[in-house]
């Protein structure tokens, strides 16, 4: 399915967040400057798809003529791999392994920083791919899951259900010519558990200071925490 719609996928998801997906990518990456600024430090942008957050942590990395972190982008669908290499071929991160999300080919304790922008909600298994990022993160690492989460006050809930339910399925699907793509991210987004569960998985499956926050009128969730 992802491999399907990777043509149009960044033209949509600008177009249909009103491009506030840029916006939110960034703040990800803001919210672990001190860890990208690092030199040495290593960062994993899971399901990281054409490599739009991947290239936000890269660009912090790098910011003020840093060294900073080094950055790989990780994802199962091909497509979607080779869209990120073409778009930063020349200035941009490098590093793309094609993988699961559960099951890495990374070594256990090998990155200071594992995230993940709208790929989470994806997995077959939100608890193997938790513990998948708790594996591959060295101790005091820390992980950035943004997703979309249902907000719970109805007058904004009810005008995101009905965007996410009917308008973006028709947009999307006309668009990307995959109506089933479209239609299915929002059943993804209301079978996702809400923040305070993802949160409570988060502690079970061992993670420090397990906490989200939320933004845009409680219709997106960065959730965090630190494996110890
Ligand atoms: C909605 S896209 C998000 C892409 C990107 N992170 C962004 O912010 O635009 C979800 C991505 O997750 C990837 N994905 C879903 N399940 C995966 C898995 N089990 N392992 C690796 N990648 C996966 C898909 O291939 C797709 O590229």
């Amino acid at each position: 399915m992802f491999s399907r719609i990777a043509p149009r996928y960044d033209f949509l998801n600008h177009l249909l967040s009103f491009s506030l997906d840029r916006i939110w990518r960034r703040r990800t990456a803001r919210k672990f400057g001190h860890i990208l600024a690092r030199p040495g430090a290593r960062a994993l942008d899971l399901c990281c798809g054409t490599g739009d957050l991947t290239l936000a942590l890269w660009k912090e990395a790098k910011r003020e003529g840093k060294v900073g972190a080094r950055v790989v982008g990780s994802d199962f669908a091909h497509p979607m791999l080779t869209l990120a290499r073409k778009k930063f071929a020349v200035e941009g991160p490098q590093e793309y392994v094609e993988a699961d999300a559960l099951n890495l080919p990374f070594t256990n304790a090998s990155f200071d920083l594992v995230t993940a922008a709208f790929g989470f909600r994806n997995l077959a298994n939100y608890e193997a791919g938790l513990r998948e990022i708790f594996r591959v993160l060295r101790p005091g690492g820390k992980v950035g899951i943004l997703e979309f989460t249902d907000p719970k006050s109805s007058f904004v809930g009810s005008i995101y259900r009905f965007y996410l339910q009917r308008i973006v399925p028709h947009v999307g699907g006309v668009i990307s010519g995959s109506h089933a793509a479209y239609s299915y991210l929002p059943v993804s987004v209301s079978k996702f558990p809400s923040a305070e569960e993802l949160t409570g998985l988060m502690t079970k499956c061992g993670f420090a200071d397990s906490r989200f926050e939320l933004w845009t009128m409680r219709t997106v969730a960065l959730h965090t925490g630190r494996r110890e």
